[in-house]
């Protein structure tokens, strides 16, 4: 029979073979030092990469997400997540650039909870209030990473035993984060946790996104829908009020997709105290189901951002008080270069009989899984 390719071009295929399968990405996970903390403890850093030769960075110095480079509308890739370059910046963070937070995520009021009776008097460290677990919270320990591909997905598991009294929290609670990065663009995050005693938690990751690329510019343009029809207005020390209030006739309405920057300085007292989009969304979907929280566009580089989550609320900032500090490669990350969106319980829960529960017993389990996917799209997205 006659073949159909002719022997040169078999030669030159053949030759090629061994180029072309370095050339397709392959899903893996690799582990390099990332250096040492001021106490002198190892920092590694996790590459976890896709098929599509997409990678998410995470260190094991607060879990923290480092970098997600992802491909923009043309196919190329580019650093969405706002980080530093070496563990000193994340030691001298007082943003939270990309950690889990815990062990509560947001806000105590003025520090004190009673639970089964007992107060417990946790540090004031945000106007009065507690916020994001303290002095030395997740973000800032060590915990302890081991990298694997499971279904051919890049994951990395990460652990930290958190003792009793830590931060003033009771119960010795160890904490399970593993971070998946699948072949649709998925960083998938699913959290559980265990205790010894009665506490409460609420965690997060407080990773800062930038579409059109970390440390490019703001996030102004970004267009933004969250699904959620009411949300918990704050006091002036961003404690929640109580109230669930409807978003409607408010500039906190995203339930259909609005430019950031659009109503941000509007004069409504909620946005004047938050300094800008600093609040709870109420999710409209069942809590601990996975479910939408949250789809985010940018139209210059056509990427887009969903959010999944079983969490009841996510937390929308619109990086208010992002202050300049250098990031990676030297770029700097002034005011509202990047936004969070904090899948989370309520703020103020433990003080709040009214609000979905944070409270964790022993012989019981807290899970929480939220999705991160990204894509792109391509003309405008209002034009659907
Ligand atoms: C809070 C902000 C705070 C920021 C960084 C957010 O989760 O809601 O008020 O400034 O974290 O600390």
């Amino acid at each position: 029979m006659r073949s159909l390719i002719s022997p040169s071009f078999a030669l030159i295929l053949c030759l090629a073979a061994p180029l072309l399968v370095h050339a397709v990405p392959r899903s893996g996970v690799d582990k390099q030092s990332f250096g040492k903390t001021a106490d002198g403890v190892s920092v590694d850093l996790y590459t976890l990469t896709n098929k599509h030769g997409a990678k998410v960075k995470i260190i094991t110095y607060g879990a923290r997400v480092v970098s997600i480079e992802v491909r923009d509308r043309a196919g190329k890739l580019g650093d969405v997540a706002l980080g530093y370059d070496d563990v000193l910046g994340y030691e001298k963070d007082s943003s939270y650039l990309g950690p889990i937070v815990g062990r509560y995520g947001n806000r105590i009021a003025k520090g004190r909870f009673t639970l089964d009776g007992q107060t417990y008097t946790l540090a004031t460290n945000n106007n009065g209030n507690h916020l994001h677990g303290g002095l030395r919270g997740f973000d800032k320990v060590v915990w302890t990473g081991k990298g694997s591909v499971v279904a051919g997905a890049a994951r990395l598991r990460l652990t930290y035993l958190s003792k009793d009294q830590e931060e003033g929290y009771p119960g010795n609670l160890s904490v399970t984060v593993i971070y998946t990065w699948t072949d649709r663009n998925e960083l998938k995050i699913e959290y559980s946790a265990q205790t010894d005693k009665p506490t409460v938690l609420n965690l997060t990751n407080h990773a800062y996104f930038n579409l059109a690329g970390a440390g490019v510019g703001d996030i102004l343009n970004h267009e933004m829908r969250i699904n959620a029809l009411r949300f918990t207005p704050t006091d002036a020390t961003s404690i929640p009020t109580g109230e669930l209030r409807n978003v409607k006739g408010t500039p906190l309405d995203f339930t259909s997709a609005q430019l950031v920057g659009a109503r941000i300085e509007e004069k409504y007292e909620q946005l004047i105290s938050g300094a800008g989009y600093d609040h709870n969304f109420v999710l409209n979907k069942l809590s601990g189901k996975l479910g939408l929280a949250a789809e985010v566009y940018e139209s210059t580089s056509g990427r887009m951002m969903r959010v999944y989550t079983t969490e009841p609320g996510v937390q929308f900032y619109s990086g208010n008080f992002l202050n300049g500090a250098i990031g990676k490669q030297g770029l700097a990350y002034p005011r509202r270069s990047g936004f969070c969106l904090e899948t989370q319980h309520y703020p103020d829960s433990p003080n709040k009989p009214g609000f979905p529960s944070t409270v964790l017993r022993p012989g019981g389990r807290y899970t929480q899984t939220t999705i991160y996917q990204f894509s792109v799209r391509k003309g405008r997205y209002r034009e659907r």
